[in-house]
């Protein structure tokens, strides 16, 4: 069986790869430093999601700081996921944390992994490596971070290509965009927005809510992961993980509310710095050389999203601002809390 080493395995995404992983076959060897960005009970959840699973065996390390040869020992490729994500809250003196988690991180991991002699090491960059357009961006764009956040990660995204170019890593870089789904990071949009929905309580928009982004689907964003790690690209490939349909953040709060049977309230506050007013990846590079295709409807994919939500609440012991009423219907299906 095949070894993988998979960093920030208790994330959004993480946990995800990880059942995909294991369940086709990889023994997997997860490691997260459970960092507290966000409720680390959030991510033990995420972790006790692939309890049962024999292949997986989860460690806890911070890529900055530990000793990674151990990690890597006997591995035969590295999903590199871990990472401190998040474009307003990357300003200021929050900077510091973001070049330790995002660039230290990931140039001693690429260190590391060099030394064991993996066969494939694939990174998760993000859309926030590209400056404002107006049209589906290209891997071939001139990349134009508008954040700290974004600077971070396109500083990490070019030491992978070093380390491909100049050390005969074998790399892939895979440039996400707003991902979505079950167990998505307290701090993104459609988490917010479905919390706020469920409490009948206004939801925060920043800006007109025109600004649109390319919404993808964390199963989509799995598979083309996978697909990445044994596809024959060339070393140093870079990707977008793309649905290629972006939406105004309006039109996304729309569906959310029809699903829910709740009518939005929106509370409109200024734009924050870094907030591109527009995504949309063309993944055609991605559908031709790794075989991967984004499957999921953005509908689809949002009424999962909302079901996750309602289970998790459903799961809570009630306090005293659960709401009395039965929770609207997902899916013509009533949930109680
Ligand atoms: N969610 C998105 O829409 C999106 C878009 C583009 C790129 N990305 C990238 O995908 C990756 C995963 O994102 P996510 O949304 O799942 O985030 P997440 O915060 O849920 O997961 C990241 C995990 O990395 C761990 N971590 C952070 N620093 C670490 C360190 N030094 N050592 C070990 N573990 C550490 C955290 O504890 C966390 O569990 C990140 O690299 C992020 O930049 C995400």
């Amino acid at each position: 069986m095949a070894g993988v080493l998979l960093t920030g395995i208790a994330g959004f995404i993480g946990s995800h790869v990880a059942e995909v992983l294991a369940d086709s076959g990889w023994a997997v060897r997860g490691v997260d430093a459970f960092t507290d960005t966000y409720s680390p009970q959030q991510k033990r959840d995420n972790v006790a999601a692939l309890s049962g699973r024999a292949a997986v065996d989860v460690r806890t390390a911070d890529l900055a700081r530990d000793d990674l040869a151990e990690l890597l020992d006997g591995v035969d490729a590295v999903v590199h996921l871990a990472g401190e994500p998040g474009v307003p809250a990357s300003w200021g003196t929050a900077f510091g944390t973001y070049v330790e988690r995002n660039i230290i991180a990931t140039q001693r991991l690429l260190e590391a992994a060099t030394a064991a002699g993996v066969r494939r090491f694939v990174y998760a960059s993000s859309s926030s490596v590209y400056g404002p357009a107006d049209r589906p961006l290209l891997e071939t764009e001139a990349p134009r971070p508008l954040s700290p956040y974004g600077a971070t990660k396109l500083a990490a995204e070019v030491l992978v290509g070093a380390y491909a170019q100049e050390r005969g890593l074998s790399t892939v870089s895979l440039r996400y965009f707003s991902v979505y789904g079950p167990r998505q990071r307290p701090d993104m949009a459609t988490h917010r927005f479905i919390e706020a929905l469920l409490d009948h309580r206004p939801l925060p928009v920043f800006g007109d809510g025109r600004q649109a982004r390319d919404f993808t689907y964390v199963g989509d964003v799995v598979a083309a992961t996978c697909a990445a790690l044994t596809a024959p690209v060339p070393s140093g490939s870079v990707f977008n993980v793309a649905r290629g349909e972006p939406v105004q953040v309006c039109e996304l709060i729309a569906i959310l509310a029809e699903e829910l049977g709740v009518t939005p309230r929106l509370e409109h506050r200024p734009e924050r710095a870094g907030d591109s007013p527009r995504t949309e990846g063309c993944a055609d590079a991605a559908r031709d050389l790794l075989a991967w295709a984004p499957v999921t409807g953005l509908r689809e994919g949002l009424r999962r999203q909302a079901q996750w939500h309602l289970r998790r609440r459903a799961a809570e012991p009630p306090g005293p601002a659960a709401p009395a009423q039965p929770y609207a219907s997902v899916a013509g299906r009533q949930v109680q809390p």
